[in-house]
């Protein structure tokens, strides 16, 4: 494995690998490691040849707020990780070798980035979608993998590759949980044991509408009510929404296709969010991957 800080280096590592016929696989994290950004690696593993991982804590997606200066690193754990997962290259760069002085080049979602989480981080996906068609730019992968986890991300994602043309396939992989429902997240290090036994409501309230899915019922007010029962116990309840899981659009009255029950909330001062997919399709989170480049 090499450990890459500067995108000259890695520009030249690239080339050697895609001169020798290597299909280049691409998986963007902000570090921390967990067995999330792990599942991510081993698909990425199964479909490419060489895999590149970045670890970088972006400054432009966190609001003025929020935890950018305490967000958790551990980059030794990371580089053993990486290495034991037989990835390629893993690129850390410093702030200042994505924006260097001057920088002032934005990617704007648009409204697809301003509902559900942008509503309450409004430079949020500004700052992910700048980000990461940076590193898309930078690396040009064949694929780049993304975690249902973050499902709004994942739509803001694909929207920007098919509007900016970027030659890269999408694949999106489901979420990883603690064997007690818990979604992985390097933030859930933040919970306290207290706070940690009260984050399984949102677990729990996705199981419930689940289970009422499969019962039949198609009701976008139900099924959202039946989660809602279980999120008292969240400090702060952000939103439990039922959206069209490739456009975010609000689903109202019976539920379509491929509908996405999300949930935000803070538990003490710990934001967290998860979602899943209320869908009959065999492989629901295979279909929000973006098969094929862009025209
Ligand atoms: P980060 O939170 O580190 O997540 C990196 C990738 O891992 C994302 O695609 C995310 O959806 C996925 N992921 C996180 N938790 C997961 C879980 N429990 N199961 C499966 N996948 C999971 O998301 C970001 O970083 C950043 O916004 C980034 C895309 C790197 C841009 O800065």
């Amino acid at each position: 494995m090499r450990l890459i800080r500067s995108i000259p280096e890695l520009r030249v590592l690239l080339k050697t690998l895609k001169g020798r016929g290597d299909r280049i696989g691409f998986v963007p994290t902000m570090g921390y490691l967990h067995a999330g950004h792990e599942a991510l690696i081993k698909q990425c593993r199964s479909r490419c040849d060489s895999i590149v991982v970045s670890v970088f804590i972006n400054p432009l997606q966190f609001e003025p707020d929020e935890d950018f200066h305490r967000y958790p690193h551990d980059l030794d754990r990371d580089q053993t990780i990486c290495l034991n997962q037989g990835v390629t290259i893993l690129f850390m760069p410093e702030p200042k070798e994505l924006y260097s002085t001057g920088f002032s080049t934005f990617v704007d979602p648009g409204p697809i980035g301003q509902v559900l989480c942008g509503r309450y981080r409004p430079g949020h996906f500004r700052g992910v979608a700048t980000v990461v068609a940076k590193l898309l730019n930078t690396i040009q992968p064949d694929l780049a993998f993304f975690g249902q986890k973050d499902l709004q991300q994942s739509a803001i994602i694909r929207r920007m590759v098919w509007d900016l043309n970027i030659p890269v396939e999408l694949v999106v992989t489901p979420t990883i949980r603690e064997a007690d429902g818990l979604a992985m997240s390097s933030r859930n290090s933040y919970l306290s044991s207290e706070e940690r036994i009260r984050a399984l409501c949102i677990s729990r309230a996705l199981l419930a509408s689940e289970n009422a899915f499969r019962s039949g019922n198609r009701s976008a007010g139900e099924l959202v009510g039946i989660a809602m029962q279980h999120l008292t116990e969240l400090d702060k309840l952000q939103y439990c929404e039922l959206v069209d899981a490739l456009t975010m659009d609000p689903i109202e009255g019976q539920i379509g296709r491929l509908a996405g029950l999300c949930i935000a909330g803070k538990i003490g001062n710990t934001r967290l969010i998860d979602n899943t997919l209320l869908s009959d399709a065999e492989d629901p989170t295979y279909q929000l991957s973006l098969v094929g480049i862009p025209e």
